[in-house]
């Protein structure tokens, strides 16, 4: 899928996220498993990431991230009416993490619930919101992004271990008069999806309940950088906007070397792109929004800016957008 946005202008008007207090290195990974720090921050660029309590559950993570996103828009929680949360480790399956999450906010009048698609879900849970907004449906939304990827991880693999991390991010999407998101463009591969799954997950593999990660690093690696690369140049061509004219990019955080890749293939200048998987490694839909949200501490998101957005991952599935940021907000 790919499109411009033709409806009324709609923009990121909160920001907020959230990460686990307690902090894993690398050098805590290399007394679980057969790896070290120079291993892991050669292949990947991920010095340490967050991991949830044994209590914690997505909820947790994402409610502060929400409250965070909710008074920096300078809203009221009942004024929100879609509440989209993208994440693949949901509190449970059902209810969704999006109506319990809608009820601890006190949120009577929000249509509520979950996506799934992989690490690129905040792209796709962005899109959906905007067509709701622009389309006149909803008026004021609240999308998040996170996930809790250590509960579903094979503390054993170390091929897997070492990556991923925990963390989400919330938005508030509303009308602006001007800017705001110029396009989106959306995509899967099913036929890629045995290259990072989670087989015993659903109806499926019911008789053999395996339900952890799998993954094929390399062919995830081959994917990534070539999606990356090939998402961003399709939503440019389609709005008419030119690599030069990106103040900042924002890639899915899964590893500096494959984000490295994407920024010199597209030719943007490296101090333009945000970067924080050194200190979260990959927090697959949470990835995005966290990184937004440095971007905003750093002061690089002031109105008239253009951010580029791309994720990728679980499905396979990337999608990118472009959004001429509209909001003044505090560092
Ligand atoms: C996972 C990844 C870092 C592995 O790097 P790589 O250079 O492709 O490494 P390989 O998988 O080829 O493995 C090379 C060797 O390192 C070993 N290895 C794997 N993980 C290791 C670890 N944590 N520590 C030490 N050695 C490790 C492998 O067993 C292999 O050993 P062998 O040659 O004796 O068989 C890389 O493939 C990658 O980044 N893929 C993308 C993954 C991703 O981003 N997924 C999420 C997308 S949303």
């Amino acid at each position: 899928m790919i499109g411009t946005a033709n409806g009324r202008p709609i923009s990121i008007t909160g920001l907020g996220a959230h990460v686990p207090d307690r902090v894993l290195t690398n050098d805590d990974i290399s007394r679980l498993v057969d790896t070290t720090d120079e291993w892991i921050m050669e292949r990947t660029g991920i010095r340490e990431r967050r991991i949830a309590a044994p209590e914690e559950a997505m909820t947790d993570i994402a409610l502060p991230a929400c409250r965070r996103a909710l008074e920096s828009a300078g809203v009221e929680p009942g004024s929100i009416d879609l509440l989209i949360v993208a994440t693949v480790t949901p509190d449970m399956t059902f209810p969704s993490t999006a109506a319990l999450l809608a009820d601890a906010l006190v949120m009577p009048d929000a249509a509520a619930y979950d996506l799934s698609a992989g690490c690129t879900g905040f792209m796709y849970a962005l899109a959906q919101a905007y067509a709701m907004l622009a389309g006149g449906l909803a008026k004021r939304a609240l999308v998040v992004g996170g996930d809790v990827l250590s509960k579903i991880l094979d503390w054993h693999d170390r091929s897997t271990l070492v990556l991923f991390g925990d963390g989400a991010g919330a938005v508030v999407l509303e009308m602006v008069e001007t800017g705001g998101f110029l396009g989106f463009e959306l995509g899967a591969d099913g036929a890629g999806g045995v290259s990072l799954w989670l087989p015993g997950s659903g109806s499926r593999h019911f008789e053999e309940p395996d339900r952890l990660v799998k993954m094929n690093g390399r062919e995830v690696f081959k994917f990534a950088t070539r999606v990356l690369v090939s998402s961003a140049e399709k939503i440019l061509a389609e709005c008419g906007r030119t690599v030069d004219e990106v103040d900042v990019y924002v890639p899915h955080q899964a590893n500096v070397r494959i984000i490295d890749h994407a920024t010199r293939r597209l030719g943007i200048d490296p101090e333009r792109v945000v970067v924080n998987v050194d200190r979260y490694g990959n927090t697959s839909s949470g990835s995005i929004p966290l990184a937004l949200d440095d971007a905003r501490r750093d002061g690089r998101l002031a109105p008239g800016k253009l951010v580029l957005m791309t994720g990728m991952g679980a499905g396979l599935t990337w999608g990118s957008s472009l959004i001429e940021w509209t909001e003044e907000m505090a560092a």
